[in-house]
């Protein structure tokens, strides 16, 4: 276990009245980031900032980019193809499906708000959304291209030609440039305004009395020891099944639920995950890395029970789910 989770060791009742207490003590104003108006600060999220600051010409460019099919093999498979933007950008299948239907080992996380984890992919082998686009473009069950063969694809499409002249002048179509457009564009897709960010930037009526029970309810379990931040996760590593063995329970491991440990090779290090971002969770079904949640109320079972060693209450879930869909945001266009 990394750093942060002292909080779930303390017995149940203090924690949730310090989750109580963080709801209920409400501190003076103060500015965000983005220079907008935060009413609750020392809450465990963050909003996320309303404007991105990306370059708009450089945006378009990575919006075209990712949805371009030439960047597979045969033209099929663009990066919308499994993470299509509006439907909450991914897939909703339980395991992705690339080139030829190939399908691959894992579940499709969402490109939106991918800017603000700290790594990338379920088991943070990627450390930049720049270094990350060599993943799907590479891989046989995915995209199964390689880089001369895009490059000359793009080169002979003389509209690209122009706007990567024009933007990038020094490389024009380069490796480097694609990765830095289409890293741009996933920057560019946050998802602001969620009706639980509009509740901390001050509005209280933005959320419902459910989801605020929910909230406390997620404090109170020590949810927010793992999910936490202004992603509402992506920013530590975790174990999946800290209270009881979930891959025993659920058997056929393969090697995709190693996790970490496929890339550091440290013992310890198995079964750890990226604790996922749970912005815009609603759209996102089936869940984890394994898909083998349908709905979230199974999800947050499955979690309190293998994560925090407890039972809850069927209505505590509905109130944990009400809140939970409170942090679906605006898709930008
Ligand atoms: C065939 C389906 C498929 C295609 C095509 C695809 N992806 Fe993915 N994407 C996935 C899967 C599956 C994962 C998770 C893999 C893992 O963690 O091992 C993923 C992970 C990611 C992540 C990490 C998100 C996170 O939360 O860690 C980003 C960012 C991403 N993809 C962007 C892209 C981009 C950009 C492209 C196009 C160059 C692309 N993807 C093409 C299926 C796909
Ligand atoms: C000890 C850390 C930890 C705690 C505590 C924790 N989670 Fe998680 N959560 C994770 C990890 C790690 C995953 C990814 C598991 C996987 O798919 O392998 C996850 C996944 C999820 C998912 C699915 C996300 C997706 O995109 O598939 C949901 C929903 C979720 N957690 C909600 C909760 C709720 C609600 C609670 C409290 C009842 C909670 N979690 C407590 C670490 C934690």
């Amino acid at each position: 276990m990394n750093g942060e989770n002292s909080y779930k060791l303390l017995p149940a009742g203090v924690r949730l009245l310090a989750a109580c207490m963080a709801v209920f003590v409400f501190s003076s104003p103060v500015q965000a980031g983005d220079g907008a108006i935060l009413k609750y600060k020392n809450e465990p999220i963050t909003p996320i900032p309303l404007h991105s600051g990306e370059d708009p010409d450089i945006v378009s460019l990575g919006r075209d980019l990712f949805h371009d099919p030439r960047l597979s093999t045969d033209d099929t498979v663009s990066c919308a193809f499994c993470h299509p933007i509006e439907q909450g950008g991914m897939d909703g299948l339980i395991v992705s499906v690339g080139v030829e239907g190939r399908q691959g080992p894992i579940n499709t996380p969402t490109v939106l708000n991918s800017g603000l984890h700290f790594v990338q992919f379920w088991d943070g082998r990627s450390p930049t959304l720049e270094a990350q686009i060599d993943g799907p473009t590479h891989s046989p069950l995915e995209m199964a291209s390689n880089w001369p063969e895009i490059v000359q694809k793009l080169n002979a499409d003389d509209e690209y030609k122009e706007r990567f002249a024009k933007l990038y002048p020094e490389k024009g179509i380069h490796p480097d440039t694609i990765r830095s457009a289409i890293a741009t564009y996933e920057r560019y897709l946050l998802t602001p305004n969620s009706p639980f960010d509009r509740f901390l930037r001050g509005e209280d009526d933005a959320l419902s009395q459910e989801a605020k029970q929910g909230y406390v309810l997620f404090k109170g379990f020590g949810c927010s020891s793992c999910h936490q931040g202004v992603a509402v996760g992506g920013n530590m590593y975790e174990k999946l099944g800290v209270f009881r063995d979930y891959f025993k329970d659920r058997g056929n491991i393969t090697k995709a639920d190693w996790g970490r440990y496929n890339v550091t090779g440290v013992e310890e290090h198995k079964f750890e995950f990226k604790v996922p971002s749970l912005r815009n969770i609603e759209l996102t079904a089936p869940y984890f890395h394994d898909g083998a949640a349908k709905t979230l109320q199974a999800a947050v079972k499955t979690m309190a029970k293998y994560q925090l060693g407890r039972s809850i209450k069927d209505h505590e879930v509905e109130l944990i789910v009400a809140f939970l869909k409170s942090l679906t945001g605006e898709i930008k266009p």
